[in-house]
């Protein structure tokens, strides 16, 4: 059965751009409520435990340094079928790749900085909610 929270960022590029609410009424007009958000910013060793799983692959160091050289967005979603309809909502990871209508194809710059995160799996959108919140931050 599919879970009905993902977790999300809004990456350093966007909330640069100033595009971080432009990207929440996207968010809130496709259906999920926001369970909790925070202006925050991620520590290197918090971006590298983040993204571990890409740590042998040719752009994690650029990864790391892209994910702390500015303010994210990290929000909890709610809805159903979260994580497979987020990941519909933002698009391909590549911007070029991404269909029309989707978060990346309007706001992200290129397949490294991306405008948002989606987590992939119900498993991880756990693992990602706890790692930046804890339960009494929910509402
Ligand atoms: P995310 O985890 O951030 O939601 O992105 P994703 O699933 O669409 O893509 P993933 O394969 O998990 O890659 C994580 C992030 O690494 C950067 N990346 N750069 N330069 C490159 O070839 C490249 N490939 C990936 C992107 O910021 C990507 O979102
Ligand atoms: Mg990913």
């Amino acid at each position: 059965m599919s879970g009905n929270r993902t977790f999300t960022m809004i990456k350093p590029d966007a909330v640069e751009a100033g595009n971080t609410g432009n990207i929440i009424q996207m968010i809130t007009d496709a259906g999920f409520s926001i369970k909790a958000m925070k202006l925050t910013n991620l520590s290197k060793e918090q971006a590298e435990e983040f993204y571990a799983v890409h740590a042998e692959r040719p752009f994690y160091g650029e990864l790391v340094s892209y994910m702390t050289s500015g303010a994210i967005v990290a929000a909890i979603l709610e809805k159903d079928n979260a994580v497979a309809d987020f990941r519909a909502l933002i698009g391909a990871t590549d911007p070029a790749e991404a269909e029309a209508g989707t978060i990346r194809k309007a706001y992200a710059e290129s397949k490294g900085r991306n405008a948002v995160h989606g987590s992939d799996s119900d498993e991880n959108a756990g693992i990602e909610c706890d790692f930046h919140f804890e339960i009494a931050e929910l509402v």
